[in-house]
């Protein structure tokens, strides 16, 4: 049964104090129980990108929730998938970035090649929160010359203000 985007967003759950006490923990995958929510949810994306009126040429998705959504998106795009990662995974010339999140720096990479200087991207991952990882990624399509036209998220936890960090636009479906 084709799903609305509503029942899309009511799938998402919250679990207290996980990981840790006092972090309310979104949970999508729930979502991914249900091929026709995937589906309603990607074409939502989708939809929202060509809005933006503009050739996007490589979707750039984040480890590790990114992931799931950034490479269906670029299939119905028909666009080129790129892959942030955590240190140490990527093989090849790779650009780095440390950045900061809850328990101390971490460092983001991807792989020089991933896209040309000139290209426009959309970077995908499923949550907003510092926007730390976000602007982290945005750092590294400038490093390789690339323009960020939107950054796209399931959630934004907008209290914590992480697109205030970020120099393009940002789109959101749950906002809370
Ligand atoms: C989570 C989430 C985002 C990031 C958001 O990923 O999936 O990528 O945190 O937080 P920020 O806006 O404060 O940077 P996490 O780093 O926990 O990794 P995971 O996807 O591997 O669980
Ligand atoms: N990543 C950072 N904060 C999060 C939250 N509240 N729920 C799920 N993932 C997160």
């Amino acid at each position: 049964m084709p799903y609305t985007i509503e029942q899309v967003k009511a799938l998402v759950r919250e679990f207290p104090d996980f990981p840790s006490k006092g972090i309310l923990f979104r949970d999508i995958f729930p979502i991914f129980r249900h091929p026709e929510a995937v589906e309603c949810l990607v074409d939502h994306f989708v939809e929202r990108i060509k809005a933006l009126g503009q050739q996007v040429d490589v979707v750039v998705g984040l480890d590790a929730r990114g992931f799931l959504f950034g490479p269906l998106i670029a299939i119905k795009l028909g666009v080129a998938f790129a892959p942030v990662r955590k240190r140490g995974k990527l093989p090849g010339e790779v650009v780095s970035v440390t950045y900061m999140k809850e328990y101390g720096p971490d460092v983001f990479e991807m792989q020089a090649d991933a896209l040309a200087a000139g290209q426009n991207v959309v970077i995908i991952d499923d949550l907003l929160a510092t926007g730390g990882s976000c602007k982290a990624a945005e750092d590294l399509v400038a490093q390789l010359k690339g323009n960020v036209l939107l950054s796209a998220f399931v959630i934004s936890l907008v209290g914590l203000e992480g697109d205030k960090k970020l120099k393009a636009p940002v789109y959101a479906l749950i906002e809370c």
